[in-house]
């Protein structure tokens, strides 16, 4: 028969998709794609001093925390059933080396030993990255007004390796520095850390949705642009190179950044790369949900669920949100 003739018959007739929505169990039953508690990492902002809970006015309901009040923030995201969590450390004193981002006392090695002695089973990833312990919050070295690819990389690898040190289960690159993946892994199993994962942020593109992030990290670049090191929003083609290269280098997961805009690159990485793929629900993004909710202009609870089931249907395996604890809250 041609297409023309089973339209015409009766067959046509017969498919109602509707049959299989009825009922509550009926769409549990032939339901695709499930999110689960396993699959969110809460992100946490972490200050130095003590007894800091500090709020962040373009992310309500996200905050910054000294190293003391963190581990309360975290033990109630144990009790809602959080299992991964990433940090990201807020320096008091930014310099031309970085030198608080691989100190052994830095704010984040600090952070994770609290957390690792209280909490030995929960996964902790950190983001290594310059910026905001940089003087010029840029993600590397710069010299002569451009940021140097290759005088960063020893300092990333320094950085992976002060939070391997301290505990830390996974580290995020997320500066976008060529070869930085080989140079932290290399960095990481001279130093006996061969069990250390590295979650890349491989694909990351140079996006206006981490403008409420960089209000909560301090590290917004104070002259020019990050365009010469994250990826054109142009471009989809390139993030296969560019995850393919991390790859190689030893990454363990890749991720693209951000999630929602993005979702063709989440499918194509998912498709055509055999790591676990990653997608991070970036500050803006959550930024929009926040505010829409607060008119009562959305229902949250609804859209911040649609919206994960959404990056874990594209293919994303691993979602980093800011809505993590309160999707693991609204799971149960
Ligand atoms: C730092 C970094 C950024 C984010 C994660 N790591 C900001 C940036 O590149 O400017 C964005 C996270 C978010 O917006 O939630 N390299
Ligand atoms: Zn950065």
């Amino acid at each position: 028969m041609t297409p023309n003739e089973i339209r015409d018959t009766k067959y046509e007739r017969r498919n109602r998709y509707r049959r299989l929505r009825a009922s509550p169990t009926l769409r549990n039953l032939v339901r695709e794609t499930t999110l689960t508690p396993d699959d969110l990492i809460q992100p946490f902002f972490v200050v130095e001093g003590s007894n800091k809970k500090e709020p962040i006015a373009s992310m309500p309901g996200i905050f910054r925390y000294s190293p003391d009040l963190l581990l309360k923030a975290v033990a109630a995201y144990r009790k809602a059933g959080g299992q991964a969590c990433l940090l990201f450390g807020i320096p008091n004193k930014k310099d031309n080396a970085a030198s608080q981002a691989y100190a052994a006392a830095g704010v984040v090695p600090k952070a994770i030993r609290q957390i690792k002695k209280e909490f030995p089973d929960l996964l902790v990833a950190t983001d290594v990255c310059l910026c905001a312990y940089m003087t010029h919050g840029h993600c590397g070295v710069v010299k002569g007004g451009v940021i140097d690819n290759d005088l960063s990389l020893p300092l990333l690898a320094r950085m992976a390796l002060a939070h391997a040190a301290a505990g830390a289960d996974i580290v995020a690159p997320s500066d976008m520095m060529d070869f930085r993946v080989g140079r932290i892994r290399a960095g990481l199993d001279k130093n006996k850390f061969t069990g250390v994962a590295i979650l890349s942020y491989a694909v990351k593109y140079a996006s206006a949705y981490y403008g409420p992030f960089r209000e909560a990290a301090d590290s917004r670049p104070n002259f020019g642009d990050r365009k010469t090191y994250q990826m054109d929003p142009a471009n989809q083609r390139e993030a296969l190179k560019e995850a393919e290269q991390d790859v190689t280098e030893g990454a363990d997961i890749v991720m693209v950044k951000p999630a929602l805009a993005y979702l063709d690159v989440v499918a194509l990485l998912r498709r055509r790369l055999n790591v676990p793929v990653a997608a991070y629900n970036v500050s803006g993004e959550y930024s929009m949900v926040k505010a829409a909710a607060a008119k009562n202009w959305v229902d949250e609870k609804a859209v911040v669920l649609e919206t994960l089931t959404s990056i874990k249907r594209a293919g994303a395996k691993i979602i980093v949100s800011y809505h993590a604890q309160d999707a693991l809250r609204w799971l149960k």
